[in-house]
């Protein structure tokens, strides 16, 4: 992490009066070899040029977990290279491919972000961004403990007023997947009821379920976002896990423009479905 790169993110750019955040999510990056039959490096590739080429003048890139599918010291190394490539600022969260200790130390986070957890607040002039760790180590499923809580309601309380995106891996509550369900936030509804404390949360972004779901819990909007690697397949026709078999479909990133009491999310495929697929000419 360098001074600029936190400077930029707690500066934003407001040269035309809005703040723009691409949104990106489980790259499931590896150094070498394939994530179920896709390749993460290729993927990763043509992300960074599509976002350098077309939102080179964004204000930040937040990637909302699963950084890397096997949690290595060399694989997180790798990922950070070619993160760094990116022309705006970037910042990590963890999912439950992650290790807590390495996003840290070889991804880095923003100044003042919370001791101990990959959690941390981005001030933007139109909002307020909280990113929070949602790591459950060992399972899939995911937890925020009374510590990663009570930081959460401390930085709520610290400003109320504020209009308040909040990012994390997983969701907090079921999306009527029912393969993906089990597997969310296990205490999603302490964190939900923490959020309906305060009136100026308005979204919350998730990854994790590799599937595009939106709609509001409460007065709360919410959204996930495809990986950027591989898709989980739709609910119908059911399968399971023995089944399972990544979706034909396109990965996209999410860009998120925040106007005055207005947010915007655009879901923009950024690669043909066969890039970086075993077997399939790009
Ligand atoms: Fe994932």
């Amino acid at each position: 992490m360098t001074a600029d790169r936190a400077e930029s993110t707690q500066t934003g750019n407001t040269r035309t009066g809005d703040t723009r955040i691409i949104w990106l999510s489980d790259l499931h990056f590896e150094e070498y070899g394939t994530v179920l039959g896709h390749d993460p490096r290729a993927r990763l590739d043509v992300t960074i040029s599509f976002i350098n080429k077309n939102y080179g003048a964004a204000d930040l890139c937040l990637i909302s977990g699963d950084m890397v599918e096997t949690a290595t010291p060399a694989n997180y190394r790798a990922l950070a290279t070619e993160l760094d490539r990116l022309a705006i600022p970037w910042w990590p969260m963890t999912g439950n491919h992650d290790d807590r200790a390495m996003v840290p130390e070889h991804l880095g986070l923003p100044d003042g972000a919370m001791p101990g957890f990959a959690q941390y607040a981005i001030e933007l002039p139109q909002a307020r961004v909280l990113c929070l760790d949602s790591l459950n180590p060992g399972v899939a499923s995911g937890l925020l403990c009374a510590e990663r809580l009570d930081w959460l309601e401390r930085a709520l309380l610290a400003n109320p007023d504020k209009a308040t995106l909040v990012f994390l891996h997983h969701p907090p509550m079921a999306l009527d997947l029912p393969m993906l369900d089990p597997d969310r936030l296990e205490n999603g509804a302490a964190l939900l009821d923490l959020l309906a404390r305060f009136p100026a949360v308005r979204q919350l972004c998730f990854g994790h379920v590799h599937r595009p779901v939106s709609g509001h819990i409460g007065r709360i909007a919410f959204s996930s976002l495809r990986s950027a690697l591989y898709q989980a397949p739709p609910p119908v026709p059911t399968w399971n896990w023995e089944s399972f078999t990544p979706a034909a479909e396109a990965p996209d990133l999410g860009i998120i423009t925040l106007h005055d009491d207005q947010t915007n999310i655009a879901f923009l495929p950024f690669c043909a479905v066969s890039l970086g697929v075993n077997g399939v000419p790009h």
